[in-house]
């Protein structure tokens, strides 16, 4: 192994800065030359390629976002593309890849790496909807934010006797909207993964305004959507003034949490480890605490198994 490069694709996550900075590290202290790929398979296929060194990657483990940038590209989803890419690492002399991203991201590293070069997948994006690992870099941070937002909705939906509906990213997975919503103590929490049951929580707001309850906090899951219809349906049974907040990209930003960091680093520096013993095909996770590798095949394959005990427990403390 004489050259590791890096991209990050697809939507960027909170913690994809600290994994940077453990692999262009990790690969320098093992003496290996670290090439950092820009904007994703979009600056692979246009050789946005350049060599890092110990200082690029200062200051940024603490960042959210990518120094990288990211992108999706459409070109790289054909054989031309990945074709195309394929010549441009051997342009490079890179002969090991990190790819850091979601599913969408792993399947482009499974196609590299059928094609002959080394490639290991760190799991990076908010969404947590990936089933091999118990956690995406990423999604804690998210969790903090919405966290954050929702306690602050809380404050004035208190003050003003309304009902608020949260609407939180999470493509098709409900873990952003389940999490921020144990956290944030919400009245009714509403996931693709569960039939949408509009009598349980007009009922709860209704008990809930009985016994002098002010607000009343509905996380929504934006892969269940329509946030505006329910808002209208809870209007007409309950009468109850309901407003609808979007937290949107909001979700992907900020400073890392330390779990992310430390996931990250820890994540970054065993893919340069892997790639130094030659392995290869390998997408990294976290199972009970410990860092895992399964087969990029496995990890995208793998759905995604909702934390059915945490959602039982939601609605049994939002009584
Ligand atoms: P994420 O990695 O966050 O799931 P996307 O699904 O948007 O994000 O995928 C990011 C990029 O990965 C895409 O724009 C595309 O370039 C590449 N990609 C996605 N699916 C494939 C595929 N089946 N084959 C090759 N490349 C793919
Ligand atoms: O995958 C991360 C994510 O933020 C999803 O939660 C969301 O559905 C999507 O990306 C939004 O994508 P874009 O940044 O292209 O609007």
């Amino acid at each position: 192994m004489n050259t590791i490069g890096m991209l990050t694709s697809g939507g960027d996550a909170p913690g994809m800065n600290a994994a940077i900075r453990a692999i262009a590290r990790t690969a320098i202290f093992n003496g290996i030359r670290v090439m950092g790929i820009r904007s994703g398979y979009d600056g692979l296929i246009n050789g946005n390629i350049y060599e890092m060194n110990v200082s690029s990657v200062a200051d940024i483990i603490q960042r959210g976002g990518t120094m990288l940038g990211s992108a999706r590209s459409e070109e790289f989803k054909t054989k031309k593309g990945q074709e195309k890419g394929f010549n441009i690492l051997k342009d490079f002399g890179i002969d090991g890849l990190v790819v850091l991203g979601g599913d969408g991201s792993f399947k482009g590293a499974e196609k590299l790496s059928n094609m002959g070069i080394k490639t290991i997948g760190i799991p990076c994006t908010i969404d947590n909807d990936m089933g091999y690992t118990d956690f995406t870099i990423g999604f804690y941070t998210a969790v903090e934010t919405a966290s954050d937002a929702i306690s602050k909705l809380r404050d004035t939906s208190s003050s003003h006797g309304r009902a608020n509906i949260v609407e939180v990213m999470g493509r098709h997975c409900g873990d952003i909207a389940l999490f921020s919503g144990v956290a944030s103590g919400a009245e009714s929490i509403i996931i693709p993964e569960k039939e949408l049951d509009i009598e349980m929580i007009t009922n709860k707001i209704k008990r809930g305004r009985k016994r002098g309850k002010l607000h009343h906090i509905i996380v929504l899951a934006e892969g269940v959507g329509k946030p505006y219809e329910i808002k209208e349906q809870i209007k007409e049974i309950t009468g109850v003034d309901t407003k609808v907040t979007i937290l949107g990209h909001i979700q992907r930003g900020g400073s890392p949490c330390p779990y992310d960091r430390l996931l990250a680093t820890e994540m970054g520096s065993k893919a340069v480890k892997l790639l130094i013993e030659g392995r290869s095909n390998l997408a990294l996770g976290t199972v009970g605490g410990k860092i895992v590798s399964v087969s990029i095949e496995e990890a995208v394959s793998k759905e995604r198994v909702l934390n059915e005990e945490l959602y039982e427990i939601s609605g049994e403390i939002s009584i």
